[in-house]
């Protein structure tokens, strides 16, 4: 038993070996031939990415949860956001610069996200952080819906959206106090992420 069977072992370990051999050169190969195709599809159809995900989740001694998603347009990014269990009113609703949620407050997350270093404004002017989307108002019920389309938004690129942290304040964002609008504690956090049907 032991010679017969140690000759398919070593000639299996050979196939495995080379088979690992031509796997490592394969998408090398697969990359080189696909460049140009991937090009034109991305120009023809616009193959790259268009909808993304934030799942929001409660920071600590807050119940605020929901989903907000965006979505690609012709003239920028639809955000469309459902939240529950709001305080009745508005609440500063901002992109941070980091997807992190660690924190029991959500300051992990960092700062408005601001990769063009501008200062802090409302949704409409031009000049603001990229991550400036405004208000979200919650109706008495705790219920706040958002449809909004931005022309600031963008899945590539250096002020990509996609891997960023979105937070919802537990007061209103006033578009002028700097660098926060004055929108004080944080009581939703998601971060924004790649969505199936993208
Ligand atoms: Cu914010
Ligand atoms: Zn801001």
């Amino acid at each position: 038993m032991s010679s017969k069977c140690f000759v398919p072992a070593l000639a299996a370990a050979g196939l495995v070996t080379f088979a690992a051999m031509g796997y490592s050169q394969a998408p090398q190969k697969a990359k080189r031939a696909s460049a140009p195709q991937q090009h034109a599809e991305g120009s023809a159809h616009g193959a790259a990415i268009t909808k993304a995900i934030a799942v929001m989740h409660p920071t600590k001694g807050s119940k605020v949860d929901g989903t907000v998603t965006f979505t690609k347009v012709e003239n920028g990014v639809r955000v469309q956001a459902h939240i529950h269990n709001l305080a009745a009113g508005k609440h500063g609703f901002h992109i941070h610069e980091f997807g992190d949620c660690s924190s029991p407050d959500a300051m992990s997350a960092g700062g408005h996200f601001n990769p063009e270093k501008t200062e802090h404004a409302g949704p409409k002017t031009h000049k603001r952080h990229i991550g400036d989307l405004g208000n979200i108002d919650a109706d008495d019920s705790g219920h706040a819906h958002y449809d909004m389309v931005d022309d600031q938004l963008r899945f590539e690129g250096p002020t990509s959206i996609l891997g960023r942290g979105l937070i919802i304040h537990e007061k209103a964002d006033d578009f002028k106090t700097q660098p926060t609008g004055n929108a004080g504690g944080r009581v939703s956090c998601g971060v924004i992420g790649v969505a199936k049907g993208s």
